[in-house]
Parts: structure tokens; C-alpha cells; sequence
């Protein structure tokens, strides 16, 4: 047993699964900026009142899975580690003046949330989110790009078969009366209610319908609908974002229940399943519409919409579903020489190659050169590049590992032979 390990609940991420995680990053990013997304970064800690006020204090985030830090000092502030991006790039964009910025302002950021869940099979209490907002459009066009958008990444990441659930939650025009009439029906069966649940009741009913108590699935199906509680206004944008998502050819299901746990959210609601696997209650990602929150965190009152997605059960969908994890790029070439002191000699050729652009490493051991050459295969390197007697005259062995040929080669031709014949290799051209 080592002494220390990962804390509870979060993990290691090592190579190969790296190479997975990169190709998914790079992927995301590239997507934001081809749809017009900026990169934002905020703090991975923010005030709690941040978090408390946007997503909600009677919220399992809030109330059960916040990482609250210890004051440093008596009258210290309070923090606590982000649960998720969204309210953090609120702030930033109250707190930058971002509403005298052309309008929507179209933010991205990727990095790791934190929530003291219960551990287990896609839930971590550190995850990775692929986080998109685009803040200043009331929608609801731009509620469908953002659909869209997150139904093209899982498509391009090369899970097929995912699903977006689609609901409107209404906005505080149409929702208090659906509230009522909510905790009216929740009143009646109070006895079947689980503790946490009852206690809510009161606090937050619609809590109760994102609970993750089995014991409140039958009674959710019964509860009333807010899609058959829409003010005009509501049912009209909820309409228009059906209308546009049929246009762009994004398939989706109507699912009334879904509230989504977090409190910001108004009209647009969304999530994204994987269909078809057997036993799957978590979503991939999720995202909606937000159009108090800026107002919540001291600005004006402005509309925006985001979602979230899991960048680790994305990853484990993946994998669940037999799609082939990325190879990891297997290094070009390999210094090795028949001096086994020679660092200086190899470490030089090596760090020549690298300014030209080559991925190379030399052998910085003392090993004998049969051992300097199976490192150099074991790496899965294409070349070895031998330093032996020639090097006197200029000139270096190079040998192509895969193929089992060797020739001399001039030091100053090395990186332009090696990026040639590389090339050639990995287009699948014969090599002369
Ligand atoms: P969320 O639904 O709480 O939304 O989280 C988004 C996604 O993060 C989930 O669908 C899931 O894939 C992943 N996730 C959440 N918790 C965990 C966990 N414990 N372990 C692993 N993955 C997890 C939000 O966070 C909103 N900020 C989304 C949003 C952006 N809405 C508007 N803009």
C-alpha cells in the first residue's frame, strides 16, 4: 500500500488516457472558436455568495457538495472551491464591464469543478467541464446554435447515438403559479416524501424534481408539467427554439420533467444523454438559458444561455461504447551513440532537431548502443539516429527503426531528411 494516494473521489489522469483527454480539449476548443467563442479564465475558487446566489442555496450543490475553504483570518471572507463554471464567468463578466462589449458576449473555458458528491462510476467529486456561455441574446436563435453546437462535439468526439432532452422551464412571469400548484400536489403525498425531499418542499419544490432519490421517480411522473403552465411569452420562445432546431436538423426529445438542479435557469433547459445504455441516469452534459442570473450577481438585467459537459463521462462513454481511445503520438526520432559518455554529443543533436520542429529525445544514460537502440524501439520511435566515427566527417547514422534500413546521413541535411522521410511514412508514401 503506497502511503499517500488521490483524495476520494478524484483521480490521476496518466498517459495513455491523456492523449484521449488532449484530442477532446482540442477538439472543444477548436469548435468554440470556429463558432466564435473567446477563451475566459476564472479563478478555481470564487466568494461562496457567488455560487450561493447563482446557483441556488437549496440546491444539492449549494447545500451538500460545496467545497468550502477555511478562512485565513476571524473576519475572513468565505470561499469555496467553483461547482461549476457559469456564476464565476457572470461575475467576470459584471465585474469587466463586459455589457458595454458588442453583444452576445460568446465565452468558453475548460478546466476541472468541484462537488462533494458521493463517488462512484462517472461522478467525481473532480471533474472536467467544457463550458460554454454566450451572454447578452435573449434567444431564441442562439439557444439553438448552442444545441447544436453541443450535439456537433459529441457527434465530431465519435459518440453517436446521443440524445438532447429538451425542456422550458418558464420565467417568473408563469412559474410561481406553477410552483404553487407543484407544492400543492408534493402537500399531498408528503408521507411518501424521502427526508431531504419533505424538508424541501417548503424551501425549493423544484428541487424535488431533479432528486436523486429512486423513491421520487413514480411520484415526478405524476407531478404536473410546466410546459402546460407557459405564460404566451414562454410558450412562444419555447416554440421559436423547437422551430430552429428543426431547421438545423438537430433531433431532440420534449422532456417536461427535466428542471435541470441548478437554480439560474429560466426557459431553454437541456441535457445530453447517451441513448440505448442500459441503466444510464447521468447525463453527459447540460446547459440552458440563465436570463436573471447577471441581474442576481449586481448587473443589469441581461438574458444568457451555456452548457456544460463532462469531459470525464464523455470520456467513459467512449470508452463504454467500444470507440478506439486516441494513439498516443509515438516520438519521431532518437539520439543514440556508440560512446555511451557522449550526453554532450547526443544531447546537442537532439536539441538541433527540436529547434527545427522535430520531436526527438536522445538517450542521456550510459548505456552500451544495443541498449540505447531497444529504448529507442520500445518508445515506438520511426528513427534512430546513430552518432558513431562518421560524426568526425559531418555525418550520422540514420536509421529507420519500422523498416530495418540505416544510412549516413549529413549532420546539416539530418532534420530536413528526417521531416521528409517521416512525412512520406506517415502519409503511407513508399519511401525512396
Ligand atoms: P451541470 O448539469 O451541473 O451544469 O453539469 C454539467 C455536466 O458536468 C454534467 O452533465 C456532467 O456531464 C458533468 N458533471 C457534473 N457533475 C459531475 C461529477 N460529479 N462528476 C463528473 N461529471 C460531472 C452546470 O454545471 C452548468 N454550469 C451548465 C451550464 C452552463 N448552464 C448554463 N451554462
Amino acid at each position: 500500500m503506497p502511503t499517500f494516494r488521490a483524495p476520494r473521489g478524484t483521480r490521476d489522469l496518466l498517459p495513455p488516457e491523456t492523449a484521449a483527454w488532449t484530442r477532446l480539449e482540442r477538439l472543444a476548443a477548436d469548435l468554440a472558436t470556429r463558432y466564435g467563442y473567446r477563451r475566459i479564465e476564472t479563478p478555481l475558487f470564487e466568494l461562496s455568495d457567488v455560487f450561493e446566489r447563482g446557483v441556488g442555496e437549496v440546491t444539492d450543490i449549494v447545500e451538500k457538495e460545496l467545497y468550502r475553504l477555511t478562512p485565513r483570518t476571524d473576519d475572513g471572507e468565505s470561499w469555496a472551491l467553483r461547482p461549476e463554471p457559469t456564476a464565476g464567468i457572470v461575475r467576470a463578466y459584471v465585474q469587466h464591464g463586459m455589457q458595454t462589449w458588442p453583444q452576445p458576449v460568446r465565452l468558453t473555458e475548460t478546466g476541472p469543478m468541484f462537488r462533494y458528491d458521493r463517488p462512484q462510476a462517472g461522478r467525481y467529486r473532480q471533474f472536467w467541464q467544457w463550458d460554454i456561455e454566450a451572454i447578452g441574446d435573449p434567444g431564441p436563435a442562439i439557444d439553438a446554435e448552442i444545441i447544436e453546437l453541443g450535439a456537433r462535439f459529441y457527434r465530431d468526439a465519435g459518440l453517436a447515438g446521443v440524445e438532447v432532452h429538451l425542456n422550458s422551464i418558464g420565467d417568473p412571469a408563469c412559474r410561481p403559479a406553477y410552483v404553487a400548484e407543484l407544492t400543492d400536489y408534493f402537500r399531498d403525498h408528503r408521507e411518501a416524501l424521502p427526508d431531504l425531499e419533505r424538508e424541501r418542499l417548503e424551501r425549493n419544490v423544484l428541487r424535488l424534481l431533479d432528486s436523486k432519490d429512486p423513491a421520487m421517480t413514480g411520484l415526478n411522473a405524476s407531478a404536473p408539467k410546466i410546459t402546460d403552465r407557459l405564460c404566451a411569452a414562454c410558450a412562444e420562445h419555447f416554440a421559436a427554439v423547437r422551430a430552429h432546431l428543426d431547421a438545423l436538423g438537430v433531433p431532440y426529445r420534449l422532456a417536461p420533467g427535466l428542471v435541470r438542479g441548478l437554480d439560474y435557469y429560466t426557459r431553454t433547459a437541456f441535457e445530453f444523454y447517451v441513448t440505448g445504455r442500459e441503466g444510464q441516469q447521468q447525463a453527459i452534459g447540460g446547459g440552458g438559458r440563465y436570463d436573471g442570473l447577471v441581474e442576481l450577481l449586481g448587473g443589469r438585467p441581461t438574458p444568457g444561455i451555456g452548457f456544460g459537459i463532462g469531459l470525464d463521462r464523455l470520456l467513459l462513454a467512449l470508452s463504454e461504447t467500444g470507440t478506439p481511445a486516441a494513439a498516443e503520438p509515438d516520438s519521431v526520432a532518437v539520439v543514440v551513440g556508440a560512446d555511451p559518455d557522449d550526453t554532450v554529443g547526443r544531447l546537442k543533436v537532439a536539441t538541433d532537431l527540436r529547434s527545427a520542429g522535430i520531436a526527438a529525445r536522445a538517450e542521456l544514460g550510459h548505456r552500451k548502443l544495443g541498449r540505447q537502440l531497444e529504448a529507442a524501439a520500445r518508445d515506438r520511435a520511426h528513427f534512430a539516429v546513430v552518432l558513431g566515427d562518421e560524426l568526425a566527417g559531418g555525418e550520422v547514422g540514420l536509421r529507420d527503426l519500422p523498416a530495418g534500413t540505416q544510412k549516413l546521413v549529413p549532420l546539416a541535411d539530418l532534420a530536413r531528411e528526417i521531416e521528409r522521410a517521416h512525412g512520406a511514412h506517415r502519409h503511407g508514401a513508399p519511401e525512396s
